[in-house]
């Protein structure tokens, strides 16, 4: 596969062809995205829930986040790798910013990086994109925030939230970010949003239908394990009924001694055993 590129996108959504993008933690998912035709492999935060067992993403540290890039980095090739900025690594201020997004970008191999926020990250976006390192934004439903929004909310839903969420995106748009993720809010507004940028690709988690792309977390795709499933999530396999049923199949072959059978065991040449015996 050929690498995807930050014009490949924009080609994309200039003839409205609809960017697909998937999170992944590990080699394996990453190596999945790469054979199986994704356009970006995140490493999102949500590592933190889905993979590590956190309660929230801002337990997140940036050392693991880069352990678990590399380990995405070295599967997944053509894809855009962007990765998650953890909570604390990129608010400080833009040089606090550009410090943790070098080490994602040297360390852990990402092309880009994401980062959670409006107005207030417009002079860290500027700074990233000025030496180079490609910003995608994450506007809406920040979970980063969530104790502070008292919970995982949809955003957007007045006229007065909307208002806020477009002048979020159209700012980060003029300060250079090349994408942003567009996290439930109404799809009027995630449509909308989306035909009012003018270089920016939106990529839309429970923002309806008429962003230039979609994504969605790796486990709550594919039903590796059922925590809360949030209105936008669509389960498109059930992967935990196969391992439930795997790991049950080998618990009792191993117990009724049905595992291994003998072709699955190794033999002596002959004569060996008599002579060990002796
Ligand atoms: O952390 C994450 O998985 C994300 C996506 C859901 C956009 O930020
Ligand atoms: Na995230």
């Amino acid at each position: 596969r050929k690498k995807v590129t930050i014009a490949h996108l924009q080609a994309l959504r200039a003839s409205r062809t609809p960017i697909t993008m998937l999170t992944a933690y590990d080699y394996p998912t990453g190596r999945a995205c790469e054979a199986h035709g994704i356009d970006i492999t995140l490493v999102g935060d949500s590592l933190a829930q889905v993979c590590l067992g956190y309660d929230s993403t801002t337990r997140l540290t940036l050392d693991e986040l880069l352990h678990h890039t590399r380990a995405v980095a070295r599967g997944s090739r053509a894809p855009l790798l962007v990765a998650d900025m953890p909570f604390g690594t990129y608010l400080a201020s833009p040089e606090d910013a550009l410090r943790s997004a070098v080490r994602v970008v040297r360390e852990g191999g990402a092309d880009a990086v994401k980062m959670e926020g409006g107005m207030e990250l417009v002079e860290t976006v500027r700074k990233l994109t000025g030496v180079g390192i490609p910003v995608m934004a994450h506007v809406g439903l920040q979970p980063q925030r969530h104790v502070a929004l008292s919970g995982y909310r949809a955003q957007g839903r007045d006229a007065e939230s909307a208002l806020h969420v477009l002048r979020s995106a159209l700012a980060l748009e003029e300060a250079g970010a090349f994408a942003a993720v567009v996290e439930a809010v109404p799809h009027a507004l995630g449509t909308y949003i989306s035909r009012r940028l003018t270089r920016m690709v939106t990529i839309g988690i429970g923002a309806g239908a008429g962003t230039d792309g979609q994504v969605l977390v790796w486990d709550d795709m594919l039903g590796t394990w059922h925590g809360h499933q949030a209105k936008f999530v669509r389960r498109f396999a059930q992967v935990d009924r196969e391992v439930e049923r795997g790991v049950r199949a080998y618990a009792d072959a191993v117990r009724e001694r049905s595992f291994p059978a003998l072709e699955e065991s190794y033999e002596m040449p002959k004569g060996q055993w008599e002579k060990f015996e002796r």
